[in-house]
């Protein structure tokens, strides 16, 4: 491949370019509950990457761990879609098996992000989900809410992480 052309496939691509604050590694701690469960904090790394195929997507993974263990826990891949107009689709695949299809909205001027599953796959109890992504004095702060068989949309996990 010539000089011009590598540039060109590893610019940001300008669907990606509102999003691109996210770009890179974030690290932090969270904290999940519901009303089922026990509480419980954890630690998490979150990556965000904008893969060189040049197309209009961000590669999305996120990995969690016991504070005082360090034993892993949850973990989760995908792929976030930016559309016209602010709009956004994302899918997810989470180490439990459950897949999810989210759609929604990103604003540009306060860098909030908010979704809402289109689709809960493969899922013996969550039957919707919620992410709200925001940053907030260059941290980013996440809330993810569920709701079961047995419980409405409530929060299960909220998280705030520094970029690395
Ligand atoms: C429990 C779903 C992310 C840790 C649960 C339950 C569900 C669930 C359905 C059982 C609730 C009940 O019995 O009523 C999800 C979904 C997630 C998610 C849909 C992502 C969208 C996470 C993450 C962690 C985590 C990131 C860890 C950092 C736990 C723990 C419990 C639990 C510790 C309680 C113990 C257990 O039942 O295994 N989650 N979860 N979850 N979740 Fe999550």
């Amino acid at each position: 491949m010539d000089k011009e052309k590598k540039e060109e496939s590893s610019a940001i691509h300008p669907a990606v370019a509102p999003l691109s604050y996210l770009l890179g590694t974030w690290k932090g701690e969270g904290e999940g509950g519901y009303p089922t469960i026990n509480s419980f904090r954890y630690g998490e790394e979150l990556h965000f990457s904008h893969p060189a195929s040049g197309k209009p997507v961000i590669a999305y993974s996120h990995k969690t761990w016991k504070l005082d263990s360090g034993q892993p826990m949850h973990s989760e891949s995908g792929y976030w879609r930016p559309k016209p107009h602010g709009s956004l689709e994302v899918v997810i695949a989470q180490s439990t098996g459950l897949a999810e299809v989210l759609k929604g909205t990103y604003s540009a001027e306060d860098n909030v992000i908010k979704l809402h599953s289109q689709v809960v796959a493969n899922a013996s109890k969550v039957r919707e989900i919620s992410r709200v992504y925001e940053m907030v004095n260059g941290d980013l702060h996440y809330v993810v809410q569920m709701a079961t068989n047995l419980t409405t949309l409530q929060p299960h996990l909220k998280a705030v992480l520094k970029k690395l």
